[in-house]
């Protein structure tokens, strides 16, 4: 059994000696340097180029590098085999940290103090209480609903939305289609965590800006082909929206000549939100490991149907 090791980003030296450390007698190889394909039953992948694992006939499970799929499942020749997404504490931990610097930012107008120090104004606006404040998630998932409890537990109101009804403890939840609205019309701050699936492909677009609470703040740390880009100065312009955080991007690393560099109102992080930290996210990938040798279901498999 030999686990294959395929992501662009992800540096392989501290996977391998964390995989090392936990199961010393596995037997991991480096794409592009697979050797005997056959002998390949596992592979442990962040965005593979299309086509790459199809030559892995004996493949039994891909294990993401990533909490997001789309980057796997977008390639049409995936072998049919289960496909088990990123679950780790400290990636959860370090996108609730940015979604409450995020927050507090807007919220304590730090915002537009920048904006008004580019033009030399001393402007002064007066805070008002995290409780006054409302922030609306969109996907109450894994990240979704640690990132709210944390907000909630700053004191500030938070809704949240998802797919299928949910319960979260001071949370004010709802769902489907009818559900969205109510937390659009009421956040001062809309936090998109959802998975990128056909469903929620450019979800945040112009239409769905003007059922917003005018002048909310928008921040993307989902995927970029959650937001139509060609909308969202148009409707800051329109006041729409008042700014935007984004930390995913519909090319990456954004190009130097993307617009969004040059304006004020938007604030770019470079796809930072959430990072997969190889000390603690090696004990879901070894677990998994001992679970395919042993036969017992895996943990955290993604329904190849629903994108998620
Ligand atoms: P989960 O699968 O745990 O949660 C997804 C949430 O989105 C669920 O609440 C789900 O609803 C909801 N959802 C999915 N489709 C819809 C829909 N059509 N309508 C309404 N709600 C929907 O994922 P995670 O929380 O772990 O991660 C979310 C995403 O965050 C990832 O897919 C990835 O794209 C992004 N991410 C970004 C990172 C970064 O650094 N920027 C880092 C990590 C992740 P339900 O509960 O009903 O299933
Ligand atoms: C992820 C990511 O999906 O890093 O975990 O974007």
């Amino acid at each position: 059994m030999a686990l294959l090791f395929l992501s662009q980003l992800d540096r392989a030296a501290p996977w391998q000696e964390r995989l090392r450390r936990h199961l010393p007698d596995l037997d991991v190889r480096l794409w592009p340097d697979a050797g005997d394909a056959d002998a390949i039953t596992m592979a442990l992948v962040f965005q593979p180029p299309a086509g790459a694992l199809k030559r892995f006939s004996n493949l039994k499970a891909i294990f993401s590098l990533g909490a997001g799929v789309d980057g796997i499942l977008v390639d049409p020749q995936l072998p049919d085999v289960p496909v088990c997404r990123m679950v780790d504490r400290r990636l959860t931990a370090s996108m609730a940290e940015y979604i409450l610097l995020a927050t507090l930012r807007v919220h304590r107008g730090f915002d537009m103090t920048q904006q008004a120090q580019a033009a030399r104004r001393w402007q002064f606006q007066p805070p008002i209480p995290p409780e006054e404040f409302t922030v609306g998630f969109l996907g109450l998932g894994e990240l979704g609903s640690a990132a709210a409890l944390k907000l909630s537990a700053n004191g500030y109101r938070v809704l949240g939305w998802s797919r299928r009804p949910k319960t979260v403890e001071g949370i004010v939840c709802h769902s489907g289609e009818g559900g969205l609205d109510p937390v659009l019309s009421a956040a001062d701050l809309i936090v998109c965590l959802l998975p990128a699936t056909p469903a929620t492909d450019g979800i945040l677009n112009r239409n769905l800006f003007r059922r917003m609470k005018p002048g909310a703040h928008l921040v993307n740390v989902g995927r970029g082909a959650h937001l139509v880009e060609d909308d969202l100065i148009p409707a800051l312009d329109e006041g729409l929206l008042s700014g935007a955080t984004l930390d995913v991007f519909q090319e990456e690393p954004l190009p130097a000549e993307h617009p969004f560099w040059g304006d004020l109102r938007i604030c770019i992080t470079p796809h930072l939100s959430g990072f997969t930290d190889p000390e603690t996210a090696v004990e879901l990938v070894v677990e998994n490991i001992r679970r395919l040798q042993d036969g017992r279901p895996l943990l955290h498999v993604v329904d190849r149907g629903r994108g998620y």
